[in-house]
């Protein structure tokens, strides 16, 4: 096989807040390719890293009263930070970049001096508004009704001395980039959205250095500047390389790079900018930039306000790592936004791993114990005709899968492993062993019927296992695979098993979860403790206030929710023909017979969400001192349906 080189990305995380779950997705994704590379025999350079620099770092170290570095080390290399996720998550990554590391801070002088000299930056003053919370500036004709594009979260005017990368510059060939390569930016929604709204307005020099905070990268030849925060990272991907400095002596081996994979909120800055500077810098375009969607909560972005569901430590820790890395693989396609839920992870657990997978590992290994003493005999008898559907659908596999994750269709990838799995659990029910077993004749049979259901799981595994790693070396050990057998090769091959394999009887690999039991005992966690240590208070605007509806509601009826401490179930009149269900969690506090005929306020254009298995449509309101809370009443005057305002 010819050995070549991989290179994949992922951002590079701002170390500004705890992670959560959302942020793991990408990496995990990024992990499982690089896996897979690997698996083919690629020369894999898998990079992460964090994005340390900039006005929010500085803001929060202020407010954390310790020193920007303080603050990031903290995060990062702190009990429960960045680097301790990825080990949790098992994140195979070959590097990484930390902003604030020593070679990057050099890289990055020399190429803002470098550009600097070429005339691609010059100095000029800026005027416009910039969103602190996305580092980016804004001109007005690009903000949304006045607000960030971005976040949608106000802007501040900002006028100061500055330098200006020369981005407008490169507008044709960018153009032409897009039109001469339809896939360096995909999904293709996010490549019109790209030629659509930025490069048909056309680009406007772009502002790369800042004066009124110091938390930064310096500009060596005028040191009041510091670097703008996205050139800063964006060279990550180079810098970690050795690009113009001594660290390492990678770049020529490995860039560009095959693929950057980022969330969609950030592909203008990859897709636009990114390759405008490498082609400043005369250096060759990634061949690719991969926009995936976010993994949502209730419809809305993860933070960690909403709570430990999102906490990866918490998730891993119930259910193990391996079936949140499939969870977040399987349950919807990488391009696009998928909900995250717990009663959809239970379900995936219980369905594809405990019942489908699980199930067949389990019973083939427990009937190659209980017939044959754990070693199947060598005299076999083949069925062609009923092994036919089976043993070619395993030889087809392998390719199959490859059309997908080189696709990055990593969910379709798993839809093919799992046919595989499903037509194998189909083939012990067709052939049923267990009749085999009863008459000596058909032994050789059975073993045959045996030998090919471990010969499906092997290939399986093989291929399971970039994405649940310990899960497919635990399979490989059970059936008896040796590390020959296991490879990318092995995995297009049928009936590499020796015949008389021996299998070694393991655990269950997933258990079954009791989902009502485990969707209360979830929902009587105390919140995250991330959640409770943000103390800070974020501001919002007149207009987002105004969005929230406040309605005057009539508890019609109340009853407690079974199997839950916390909650009571409120039938409200909101003064609209259809009553509506609201759960609330202060049963501790109220007896539900206290709360029929009174008046409450409840937010009601909240997105609805369930728990316990039933919807809330809606909010109460109440106030919460300490120990103590308190639902708001109203005066029993005023009607179903008023508006607070
Ligand atoms: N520091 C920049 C990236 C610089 S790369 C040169 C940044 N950092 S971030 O920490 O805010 O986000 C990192 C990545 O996490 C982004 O790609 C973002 O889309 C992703 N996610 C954050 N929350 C997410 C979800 N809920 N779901 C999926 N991805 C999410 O942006």
């Amino acid at each position: 096989m010819n050995r070549r080189q991989y290179y994949i990305t992922t951002p590079i995380y701002y170390p500004s807040d705890k992670l959560h779950i959302g942020h793991a997705y990408c990496t995990v994704a990024a992990d499982v390719m690089a896996r897979y590379k690997r698996l083919q025999g690629y020369d894999v350079m898998f990079l992460t890293g964090t994005d340390e620099h900039g006005q929010k770092i500085e803001q929060k170290a202020r407010e954390a009263k310790v020193s920007p570095q303080q603050f990031v080390d903290k995060v990062v290399t702190g009990k429960g930070g960045v680097l301790d996720l990825w080990e949790l998550m098992n994140i195979s990554n070959d590097r990484f970049i930390r902003t604030t590391d020593d070679y990057h801070v050099e890289s990055v002088q020399k190429i803002f001096r470098k550009l600097h000299q070429q005339g691609d930056i010059y100095k000029g003053k800026y005027v416009g508004k910039y969103c602190t919370d996305c580092e980016a500036f804004w001109t007005e004709t690009q903000l949304q009704d006045g607000k960030c594009p971005d976040c949608g979260r106000a802007v501040k005017d900002a006028e100061e001395e500055a330098y200006f990368f020369r981005l407008s510059k490169y507008q044709n060939r960018l153009e032409k980039l897009y039109e001469e390569n339809p896939t360096f930016l995909e999904p293709a929604s996010r490549r019109n959205e790209m030629i659509n709204n930025f490069l048909k307005p056309g680009l406007e020099d772009l502002c790369v250095s800042r004066t009124s905070f110091s938390w930064g990268i310096m500009v060596d030849f005028d040191p009041k500047h510091v670097v703008y925060v996205w050139v800063d990272a964006l060279t990550n991907y180079i810098t970690a390389l050795g690009y113009l400095n001594g660290k390492y002596e990678d770049f020529h081996a490995f860039w560009p790079a095959n693929v950057h994979f980022v969330g969609k909120e950030i592909v203008r800055f990859h897709a636009l900018i990114w390759p405008a500077l490498l082609m400043a810098l005369d250096l060759p375009l990634p061949e690719k930039v991969f926009g995936h969607g976010w993994l949502l909560l209730d419809g809305g972005k993860m933070s960690k306000s909403k709570g430990n569901v999102v906490d990866p430590y918490l998730l891993a820790k119930r259910y193990g790592v391996d079936a949140l890395r499939y969870f977040l693989l399987r349950e919807f396609p990488f391009g696009t936004d998928g909900n995250f839920s717990n009663e959809a992870l239970i379900s995936r657990i219980n369905v594809d791993l405990a019942n489908d997978l699980g199930n067949l590992v389990s019973r083939t290994i427990a009937m190659v114990d209980k017939y044959f003493g754990g070693q199947l005999p060598a005299e076999q008898a083949e069925d062609a005709a009923a092994d036919r559907e089976l043993t070619e659908l395993g030889r087809a596999l392998r390719d199959a899968y490859e059309k997908q994750m080189e696709a990055f269709a990593f969910q379709n990838a798993l839809v093919e492993v799992f046919q595989v799995i499903g037509r194998a659990n189909k083939y012990i029910d067709e052939t049923a062993p267990w009749v085999l077993a009863k008459d000596e004749a058909n032994h050789p049979r059975l073993a045959r019927v045996l030998y090919n259901l471990l010969e499906s799981i092997r290939v399986c595994a093989v291929l399971l296992k970039p994405f649940m790693p310990k899960t497919a070396e635990e399979i490989f050990l059970e059936i008896g695979a040796a590390p020959g057998n296991t490879t990318w090769e092995a995995a297009a091959e049928w009936g590499l098993l020796p015949h008389n394999v021996i299998i070694v009887k393991g655990p269950s690999l997933f258990p079954r979860i009791d989902a009502e039991q485990e969707l209360a005992a979830l929902s009587e966690l105390a919140p995250a403790s991330g959640a409770a240590e943000d103390t800070h208070v974020e501001e919002i605007s007149f207009d987002t206030f105004e969005k929230v509806e406040m309605t005057v509601c009539k508890v019609l009826a109340c009853e407690r929710v079974k199997k839950s401490d916390k909650l009571l179930k409120f039938t409200l009149d909101d003064g609209t023909d259809k009553p509506r269900q609201i759960l609330s969690g202060i049963a501790k506090y109220y007896t539900p017979e206290e709360l029929v005929g009174k008046t409450v306020v409840a937010c009601t254009n909240l997105a609805p969400r369930k728990m316990m298995g039933q919807q809330s449509c809606g909010m109460l309101l109440s106030a919460e001192q300490g120990e103590s809370l308190t639902l708001l009443l109203l005066d029993d005057a005023i009607p179903a349906g008023a508006k607070l305002c």
